[in-house]
């Protein structure tokens, strides 16, 4: 069965968890699907888990094209939502329209994910009204890194707390199918899911949201930066990565890799021949 914007709502109603990873590339996006995840994040944090920045500002819309793809085509089942790279969507609502179309035609995308709730509800209504569906992430929003003062919990005080379920009251009547809340309290994030009608998926929002969603270098510690509070990991494969790496580097400085299993053979007369070959040459 795909996932789709409805069988996601249906799972709202019937108050079975929706499950989200991010993936980046063809083989992930195809473990997971076989895995059963529902919902693919193709996440700008892309830029700091694959690329190496140290935010996901320089993120453009190429990389996200590029990387949205590839998971598309290793997605079978699951639903692939993209993320609207930074000043992709904020500058206009023409923009956003544009470049939500382009994650959906060129990347192959199902939805679309942008950051904020009453300040960008022009832009989620003009891409839903494209029949493009739109993600709403709200609490932390990593785009706005340098407007919080770095990464920390929201929605802690009353007006925040009021803010954030404006917000997604906001989102879900400009027409978002679904919302993310990030790094806020548990409390907050049980009440504004059991106040929507749309799926709210939760990261580090505590176990009350429809869904959970997680970068997934961060469930297998796969990534070398300060892994948040609430990414718990459920496999080191860092850590078998590097023992795998660090084998092989071994094992090639000894010459016992390659070995007699990884070799190809060839007949002793196609070898006499070319010994005599190479013979000749040396004497010329
Ligand atoms: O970019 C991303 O990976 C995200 C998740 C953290 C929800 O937005």
């Amino acid at each position: 069965m795909k996932h789709t914007v409805t069988t996601l709502h249906k799972q709202k109603i019937d108050g079975d968890k929706i499950t989200m990873l991010t993936a980046y590339d063809y083989y992930t996006a195809r473990l997971m699907d076989e895995a059963g995840i529902e919902c693919i994040l193709v996440g700008d944090s892309l830029g700091m888990v694959m690329l190496g920045y140290e935010d996901t500002l320089a993120v453009t819309m190429e990389d996200m094209i590029h990387h949205t793809r590839a998971v598309a085509r290793g997605a079978s089942k699951a639903l692939v939502i993209a993320d609207l790279p930074f000043m992709s969507y904020q500058t206009s609502v023409y923009d956003a329209v544009v470049n939500a179309g382009r994650l959906v035609k060129e990347g192959r995308a199902a939805a679309v994910k942008l950051e904020g709730g009453e300040v960008i509800a022009p832009q989620i209504k003009a891409i839903v009204e494209a029949s493009i569906p739109v993600v709403a992430h709200l609490g932390l929003t990593p785009q706005s890194v340098n407007a919080f003062g770095g990464f920390k919990v929201q929605g802690k005080d009353e007006a925040a707390a009021v803010k954030l379920l404006a917000d997604a009251r906001a989102a879900q009547a400009a027409g978002a199918f679904m919302v993310v809340i990030e790094c806020v309290p548990e409390k907050l994030a049980r009440l504004v899911t059991r106040e929507l009608d749309i799926p709210v998926i939760g990261i580090g929002a505590g176990a009350g949201c429809d869904g959970q969603v997680l970068v997934y270098q961060d469930m297998l510690g796969m990534y070398g930066g300060i892994a948040p509070k609430f990414a718990k990991q459920f496999a080191d494969m860092g850590a078998a990565m590097k023992a795998a790496f660090m084998a092989y580097g071994d094992q090639t400085k000894a010459g016992t890799f390659p070995g007699p299993e990884h070799v190809f053979s060839i007949s002793d007369e196609v070898m006499a021949a070319v010994q005599k070959v190479a013979a000749h040459g040396k004497g010329a």
